[in-house]
Protein backbone atom coordinates (compact mmCIF):
# COMPACT_ATOMS: atom_id res chain seq x y z
CA UNK A 1 0.00 0.00 0.00
CA UNK A 2 1.33 3.79 -0.53
CA UNK A 3 1.71 6.11 1.95
CA UNK A 4 2.35 10.03 1.61
CA UNK A 5 4.75 11.32 4.65
CA UNK A 6 6.08 14.89 5.70
CA UNK A 7 9.72 14.81 4.71
CA UNK A 8 12.87 15.72 7.18
CA UNK A 9 13.24 18.81 5.96
CA UNK A 10 9.23 19.73 5.87
CA UNK A 11 7.47 21.31 3.23
CA UNK A 12 5.50 20.77 -0.14
CA UNK A 13 8.84 19.79 -2.23
CA UNK A 14 9.58 17.20 0.09
CA UNK A 15 6.65 15.16 0.81
CA UNK A 16 7.21 11.64 0.21
CA UNK A 17 5.52 8.89 -1.12
CA UNK A 18 5.92 5.43 0.47
CA UNK A 19 5.40 2.09 -0.55
CA UNK A 20 4.40 -0.01 2.77
CA UNK A 21 3.60 -3.88 3.82
CA UNK A 22 -0.78 -4.15 4.33
CA UNK A 23 -1.19 -3.34 8.07
CA UNK A 24 -2.86 -5.73 10.59
CA UNK A 25 -5.58 -4.65 13.56
CA UNK A 26 -4.34 -5.10 16.15
CA UNK A 27 -7.42 -5.56 19.00
CA UNK A 28 -9.19 -2.95 19.46
CA UNK A 29 -8.77 -1.81 15.99
CA UNK A 30 -9.69 -1.96 12.54
CA UNK A 31 -8.33 -1.55 8.86
CA UNK A 32 -9.77 1.04 6.98
CA UNK A 33 -9.06 1.00 3.05
CA UNK A 34 -8.93 4.91 3.05
CA UNK A 35 -10.64 7.02 -0.81
CA UNK A 36 -10.75 10.41 0.09
CA UNK A 37 -9.21 13.57 2.33
CA UNK A 38 -10.13 16.91 2.01
CA UNK A 39 -8.25 20.48 2.60
CA UNK A 40 -8.20 22.02 5.67
CA UNK A 41 -5.85 25.37 6.03
CA UNK A 42 -4.55 23.37 9.54
CA UNK A 43 -3.78 20.76 6.98
CA UNK A 44 -2.05 23.60 5.07
CA UNK A 45 0.06 24.80 7.64
CA UNK A 46 1.27 21.07 8.55
CA UNK A 47 2.06 20.59 4.57
CA UNK A 48 4.19 23.78 4.17
CA UNK A 49 6.20 23.65 7.80
CA UNK A 50 4.14 26.11 9.81
CA UNK A 51 3.87 23.62 11.94
CA UNK A 52 6.58 21.40 12.91
CA UNK A 53 5.78 17.25 12.77
CA UNK A 54 8.37 14.37 12.71
CA UNK A 55 9.54 13.20 9.49
CA UNK A 56 7.23 10.43 8.17
CA UNK A 57 4.09 11.82 9.50
CA UNK A 58 1.17 11.07 7.39
CA UNK A 59 -0.63 14.35 6.80
CA UNK A 60 -4.22 15.55 6.46
CA UNK A 61 -6.81 15.38 9.63
CA UNK A 62 -9.87 14.40 7.78
CA UNK A 63 -10.51 10.50 5.91
CA UNK A 64 -13.23 8.65 4.61
CA UNK A 65 -12.93 4.83 3.86
CA UNK A 66 -14.18 1.55 4.07
CA UNK A 67 -13.35 -0.66 6.70
CA UNK A 68 -11.26 -4.05 5.78
CA UNK A 69 -10.77 -5.97 8.83
CA UNK A 70 -11.08 -5.64 12.33
CA UNK A 71 -9.23 -6.93 14.81
CA UNK A 72 -10.21 -9.01 18.22
CA UNK A 73 -12.95 -7.46 20.19
CA UNK A 74 -14.09 -5.05 17.95
CA UNK A 75 -18.06 -5.19 17.78
CA UNK A 76 -18.63 -1.56 16.37
CA UNK A 77 -17.75 -2.24 13.13
CA UNK A 78 -17.66 -4.81 10.38
CA UNK A 79 -16.49 -5.38 6.98
CA UNK A 80 -17.79 -3.31 4.46
CA UNK A 81 -18.90 -0.40 6.74
CA UNK A 82 -18.34 3.03 5.33
CA UNK A 83 -16.47 5.30 7.74
CA UNK A 84 -14.96 8.75 8.41
CA UNK A 85 -12.22 9.97 10.82
CA UNK A 86 -12.14 12.42 14.18
CA UNK A 87 -9.76 15.16 14.19
CA UNK A 88 -9.25 14.47 18.39
CA UNK A 89 -9.20 10.72 17.64
CA UNK A 90 -9.58 10.43 21.92
CA UNK A 91 -11.65 12.79 22.39
CA UNK A 92 -15.37 10.63 22.69
CA UNK A 93 -17.84 13.20 24.67
CA UNK A 94 -17.70 15.81 27.27
CA UNK A 95 -15.68 18.98 27.86
CA UNK A 96 -12.19 19.26 25.95
CA UNK A 97 -9.57 18.01 28.38
CA UNK A 98 -5.47 17.92 27.67
CA UNK A 99 -5.95 13.95 27.62
CA UNK A 100 -8.31 13.71 24.83
CA UNK A 101 -7.39 16.45 22.33
CA UNK A 102 -3.29 15.63 22.56
CA UNK A 103 -3.74 13.46 19.70
CA UNK A 104 -4.56 15.51 16.46
CA UNK A 105 -4.98 13.51 13.30
CA UNK A 106 -2.16 14.38 10.77
CA UNK A 107 -0.11 16.06 13.18
CA UNK A 108 0.38 14.72 16.47
CA UNK A 109 -0.57 10.97 15.26
CA UNK A 110 -0.68 9.80 11.62
CA UNK A 111 -3.80 11.28 9.20
CA UNK A 112 -5.28 9.84 6.25
CA UNK A 113 -3.29 10.18 3.47
CA UNK A 114 -3.15 6.89 3.12
CA UNK A 115 -3.87 3.62 1.40
CA UNK A 116 -4.59 1.19 4.65
CA UNK A 117 -4.13 2.02 8.38
CA UNK A 118 -4.97 0.94 11.49
CA UNK A 119 -7.08 2.78 14.13
CA UNK A 120 -8.87 2.35 17.33
CA UNK A 121 -12.35 1.12 16.68
CA UNK A 122 -13.48 4.46 19.25
CA UNK A 123 -11.66 6.71 16.42
CA UNK A 124 -14.35 6.62 13.91
CA UNK A 125 -18.14 7.37 12.76
CA UNK A 126 -20.26 6.02 10.23
CA UNK A 127 -20.60 8.34 7.87
CA UNK A 128 -23.66 10.01 6.07
CA UNK A 129 -26.07 7.95 4.23
CA UNK A 130 -25.55 7.93 0.39
CA UNK A 131 -22.90 9.92 0.92
CA UNK A 132 -19.76 9.44 -1.24
CA UNK A 133 -16.11 9.35 0.47
CA UNK A 134 -15.33 12.56 -1.05
CA UNK A 135 -18.44 14.31 0.71
CA UNK A 136 -18.26 12.39 4.20
CA UNK A 137 -13.77 13.55 3.65
CA UNK A 138 -15.02 17.17 4.08
CA UNK A 139 -17.08 16.63 7.11
CA UNK A 140 -14.82 15.87 10.17
CA UNK A 141 -12.97 18.83 10.70
CA UNK A 142 -14.70 21.82 8.80
CA UNK A 143 -18.15 20.80 9.22
CA UNK A 144 -17.91 19.61 12.77
CA UNK A 145 -16.36 22.94 13.27
CA UNK A 146 -19.40 25.19 11.90
CA UNK A 147 -21.43 22.94 13.66
CA UNK A 148 -19.92 23.28 17.14
CA UNK A 149 -19.99 27.13 16.39
CA UNK A 150 -23.51 27.37 15.70
CA UNK A 151 -25.46 24.80 17.31
CA UNK A 152 -23.04 23.23 20.09
CA UNK A 153 -21.78 26.91 21.81
CA UNK A 154 -24.14 29.35 19.83
CA UNK A 155 -27.23 27.61 20.82
CA UNK A 156 -28.66 28.63 16.93
CA UNK A 157 -32.51 29.06 16.97
CA UNK A 158 -34.64 29.84 13.87
CA UNK A 159 -34.89 33.60 12.23
CA UNK A 160 -31.45 34.33 14.46
CA UNK A 161 -28.55 36.05 12.07
CA UNK A 162 -25.70 34.58 11.20
CA UNK A 163 -22.44 36.17 9.81
CA UNK A 164 -19.70 34.01 7.62
CA UNK A 165 -16.58 35.44 6.91
CA UNK A 166 -15.13 34.54 3.58
CA UNK A 167 -16.16 31.45 1.55
CA UNK A 168 -13.33 29.18 2.46
CA UNK A 169 -14.96 25.50 3.69
CA UNK A 170 -15.53 25.72 7.27
CA UNK A 171 -17.92 28.74 6.30
CA UNK A 172 -19.61 27.61 3.57
CA UNK A 173 -20.53 24.86 5.73
CA UNK A 174 -21.92 27.43 8.75
CA UNK A 175 -23.55 28.78 5.41
CA UNK A 176 -25.44 25.20 5.01
CA UNK A 177 -26.41 24.73 8.65
CA UNK A 178 -27.45 27.93 9.12
CA UNK A 179 -29.75 27.93 6.11
CA UNK A 180 -30.88 24.42 7.46
CA UNK A 181 -31.85 25.71 10.61
CA UNK A 182 -33.52 28.55 9.67
CA UNK A 183 -31.36 31.17 9.98
CA UNK A 184 -30.35 34.62 8.09
CA UNK A 185 -27.31 34.59 6.78
CA UNK A 186 -24.62 37.06 6.35
CA UNK A 187 -21.37 36.86 4.61
CA UNK A 188 -18.04 38.79 3.97
CA UNK A 189 -15.89 37.72 0.39
CA UNK A 190 -13.21 39.47 -1.10
CA UNK A 191 -14.65 38.61 -4.69
CA UNK A 192 -17.45 39.84 -6.55
CA UNK A 193 -18.48 36.77 -8.62
CA UNK A 194 -18.09 34.70 -4.82
CA UNK A 195 -20.61 37.21 -3.66
CA UNK A 196 -23.09 36.73 -6.59
CA UNK A 197 -22.45 32.60 -5.27
CA UNK A 198 -23.51 33.48 -1.90
CA UNK A 199 -26.59 34.85 -2.95
CA UNK A 200 -27.57 32.45 -4.78
CA UNK A 201 -26.97 30.04 -2.40
CA UNK A 202 -29.68 32.17 0.06
CA UNK A 203 -27.24 34.60 1.35
CA UNK A 204 -29.24 37.73 2.60
CA UNK A 205 -26.16 40.74 2.04
CA UNK A 206 -23.02 40.34 0.97
CA UNK A 207 -20.17 42.91 1.93
CA UNK A 208 -16.69 42.87 -0.08
CA UNK A 209 -13.66 43.04 3.21
CA UNK A 210 -11.14 44.45 1.04
CA UNK A 211 -12.93 46.98 -0.77
CA UNK A 212 -14.97 48.06 3.18
CA UNK A 213 -12.72 47.70 5.90
CA UNK A 214 -15.28 49.06 7.81
CA UNK A 215 -16.94 45.68 7.27
CA UNK A 216 -18.48 44.70 10.53
CA UNK A 217 -20.46 48.08 10.95
CA UNK A 218 -21.42 47.85 7.49
CA UNK A 219 -23.32 43.92 8.18
CA UNK A 220 -24.51 45.28 11.82
CA UNK A 221 -26.44 48.20 9.90
CA UNK A 222 -27.21 45.97 6.88
CA UNK A 223 -28.75 43.17 9.97
CA UNK A 224 -31.38 45.87 11.62
CA UNK A 225 -28.66 46.23 14.50
CA UNK A 226 -26.08 43.76 14.36
CA UNK A 227 -26.05 39.47 13.86
CA UNK A 228 -26.49 37.00 16.45
CA UNK A 229 -23.86 34.88 15.57
CA UNK A 230 -20.42 35.04 13.65
CA UNK A 231 -17.69 32.48 12.89
CA UNK A 232 -14.48 34.98 13.03
CA UNK A 233 -11.66 32.64 10.38
CA UNK A 234 -9.22 35.81 11.33
CA UNK A 235 -8.57 36.54 15.15
CA UNK A 236 -6.17 39.65 15.44
CA UNK A 237 -6.84 40.50 11.17
CA UNK A 238 -11.11 40.61 11.84
CA UNK A 239 -11.61 40.13 15.36
CA UNK A 240 -12.73 44.26 16.06
CA UNK A 241 -15.29 44.15 13.05
CA UNK A 242 -16.76 40.78 14.18
CA UNK A 243 -17.18 42.52 17.23
CA UNK A 244 -18.75 45.43 15.57
CA UNK A 245 -21.14 43.14 13.50
CA UNK A 246 -22.08 41.82 16.26
CA UNK A 247 -25.73 42.13 17.85
CA UNK A 248 -26.05 43.10 21.56
CA UNK A 249 -25.89 39.96 23.01
CA UNK A 250 -24.84 37.82 20.66
CA UNK A 251 -21.96 35.31 19.88
CA UNK A 252 -18.56 34.99 18.39
CA UNK A 253 -16.82 31.78 17.88
CA UNK A 254 -13.05 32.60 17.29
CA UNK A 255 -12.57 30.11 15.06
CA UNK A 256 -9.07 31.01 12.85
CA UNK A 257 -6.39 33.23 12.44
CA UNK A 258 -6.25 33.72 8.15
CA UNK A 259 -4.72 37.10 7.36
CA UNK A 260 -1.84 36.58 9.79
CA UNK A 261 -4.51 37.09 12.51
CA UNK A 262 -2.17 35.32 15.66
CA UNK A 263 -1.76 38.02 17.67
CA UNK A 264 -4.61 41.68 17.42
CA UNK A 265 -6.53 44.09 19.69
CA UNK A 266 -9.69 44.96 20.14
CA UNK A 267 -12.01 46.97 22.39
CA UNK A 268 -13.18 45.33 25.06
CA UNK A 269 -15.61 47.69 26.27
CA UNK A 270 -17.13 47.04 22.94
CA UNK A 271 -17.28 43.32 23.87
CA UNK A 272 -18.71 43.81 27.65
CA UNK A 273 -21.13 46.76 26.62
CA UNK A 274 -22.81 44.49 24.41
CA UNK A 275 -22.63 41.56 26.45
CA UNK A 276 -21.19 39.66 23.86
CA UNK A 277 -20.27 35.87 24.49
CA UNK A 278 -16.47 34.90 22.94
CA UNK A 279 -15.64 30.99 22.72
CA UNK A 280 -12.50 29.70 21.49
CA UNK A 281 -13.52 26.66 19.88
CA UNK A 282 -10.88 23.77 18.37
CA UNK A 283 -13.13 21.22 15.86
CA UNK A 284 -15.22 18.85 18.29
CA UNK A 285 -15.72 15.59 19.91
CA UNK A 286 -17.04 12.01 18.37
CA UNK A 287 -20.42 12.63 20.17
CA UNK A 288 -20.22 16.29 18.44
CA UNK A 289 -19.75 14.81 15.13
CA UNK A 290 -22.65 11.95 15.42
CA UNK A 291 -25.28 14.87 16.01
CA UNK A 292 -24.19 16.28 13.40
CA UNK A 293 -24.44 13.26 11.09
CA UNK A 294 -27.57 12.47 12.24
CA UNK A 295 -28.92 16.25 11.38
CA UNK A 296 -27.36 16.68 7.96
CA UNK A 297 -28.90 12.76 7.02
CA UNK A 298 -32.74 15.20 7.44
CA UNK A 299 -31.44 17.81 5.10
CA UNK A 300 -31.09 17.95 1.77
CA UNK A 301 -27.53 19.62 0.99
CA UNK A 302 -24.84 18.22 -0.12
CA UNK A 303 -21.51 19.37 0.71
CA UNK A 304 -19.89 22.20 -1.60
CA UNK A 305 -16.40 20.64 -3.31
CA UNK A 306 -15.08 22.80 -5.68
CA UNK A 307 -11.99 20.85 -6.81
CA UNK A 308 -10.50 17.24 -6.49
CA UNK A 309 -7.10 16.30 -7.20
CA UNK A 310 -5.13 12.18 -7.01
CA UNK A 311 -3.13 10.87 -3.86
CA UNK A 312 0.12 12.11 -4.88
CA UNK A 313 -1.56 15.46 -5.85
CA UNK A 314 -1.52 17.25 -2.47
CA UNK A 315 1.15 19.87 -3.18
CA UNK A 316 -0.96 21.10 -6.02
CA UNK A 317 -4.05 20.95 -4.31
CA UNK A 318 -2.41 23.35 -1.29
CA UNK A 319 -0.99 25.65 -3.72
CA UNK A 320 -4.51 26.02 -5.61
CA UNK A 321 -5.87 26.35 -1.52
CA UNK A 322 -3.10 28.98 -1.16
CA UNK A 323 -4.32 31.04 -3.96
CA UNK A 324 -7.97 31.39 -2.55
CA UNK A 325 -9.88 30.83 -5.49
CA UNK A 326 -11.75 28.36 -4.21
CA UNK A 327 -15.29 27.85 -3.52
CA UNK A 328 -15.98 25.35 -0.26
CA UNK A 329 -13.73 22.44 -0.16
CA UNK A 330 -11.19 20.57 -1.61
CA UNK A 331 -10.78 16.91 -2.00
CA UNK A 332 -8.45 14.31 -2.99
CA UNK A 333 -9.90 10.67 -3.64
CA UNK A 334 -7.75 7.94 -4.05
N1 LIG B 1 -10.68 26.20 15.26
C1 LIG B 1 -11.05 25.18 14.49
O1 LIG B 1 -11.45 24.13 14.96
C2 LIG B 1 -11.00 25.32 13.01
C3 LIG B 1 -11.54 24.36 12.16
C4 LIG B 1 -11.58 24.59 10.77
C5 LIG B 1 -11.01 25.77 10.29
N2 LIG B 1 -10.44 26.65 11.17
C6 LIG B 1 -9.86 27.90 10.71
O2 LIG B 1 -10.84 28.60 9.97
C7 LIG B 1 -10.19 29.33 8.94
C8 LIG B 1 -10.80 28.90 7.60
O3 LIG B 1 -10.47 27.54 7.41
P1 LIG B 1 -10.83 26.78 6.07
O4 LIG B 1 -10.25 25.43 6.16
O5 LIG B 1 -12.27 26.98 5.79
O6 LIG B 1 -9.92 27.62 5.07
P2 LIG B 1 -9.97 27.79 3.53
O7 LIG B 1 -10.93 26.81 2.92
O8 LIG B 1 -8.59 27.82 3.03
O9 LIG B 1 -10.64 29.26 3.42
C9 LIG B 1 -9.93 30.37 3.01
C10 LIG B 1 -10.92 31.49 2.65
O10 LIG B 1 -11.04 32.39 3.74
C11 LIG B 1 -11.21 33.70 3.26
N3 LIG B 1 -10.21 34.60 3.86
C12 LIG B 1 -8.88 34.59 3.69
N4 LIG B 1 -8.32 35.58 4.37
C13 LIG B 1 -9.32 36.25 4.98
C14 LIG B 1 -9.39 37.37 5.82
N5 LIG B 1 -8.29 38.05 6.18
N6 LIG B 1 -10.61 37.76 6.27
C15 LIG B 1 -11.73 37.08 5.92
N7 LIG B 1 -11.71 36.00 5.14
C16 LIG B 1 -10.53 35.60 4.67
C17 LIG B 1 -11.07 33.68 1.77
O11 LIG B 1 -12.41 33.73 1.24
P3 LIG B 1 -12.79 34.70 0.02
O12 LIG B 1 -12.04 34.15 -1.17
O13 LIG B 1 -14.25 34.56 -0.08
O14 LIG B 1 -12.35 36.09 0.38
C18 LIG B 1 -10.42 32.32 1.50
O15 LIG B 1 -10.79 31.77 0.28
C19 LIG B 1 -8.69 29.02 9.07
O16 LIG B 1 -8.06 30.02 9.88
C20 LIG B 1 -8.67 27.71 9.80
O17 LIG B 1 -7.48 27.49 10.52
C21 LIG B 1 -10.41 26.44 12.49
Amino acid sequence: MKTIAIGAQGGLEHLQIKEQKDPQPAAGEVLVRWHATSLNYHDYLVGVGGIPVPEGRVPMSDGAGEVTAVGEDVTAWKVGDKVMSLFFPNWLDGRPTPGKTTAISGETVDGFLTEMSCVSAHSLTHIPAGFSYAEAATLPCAALTAWRALVVEGQLKMGDKVLIEGTGGMSIFALQLALTAGAEVYATTSSPEKAERLKSMGVKEVVNYREDECWGRAIYKLSGGGVDHVLDVGGGSTMQQSIEAAAMGGHIASIGILGNGRKGEITFPKLFFKHLRMTGLAVGSRSMQEDMIRAIELSNWRPVIDSSFGFTELADAFRYQESGAHFGKIVLEY
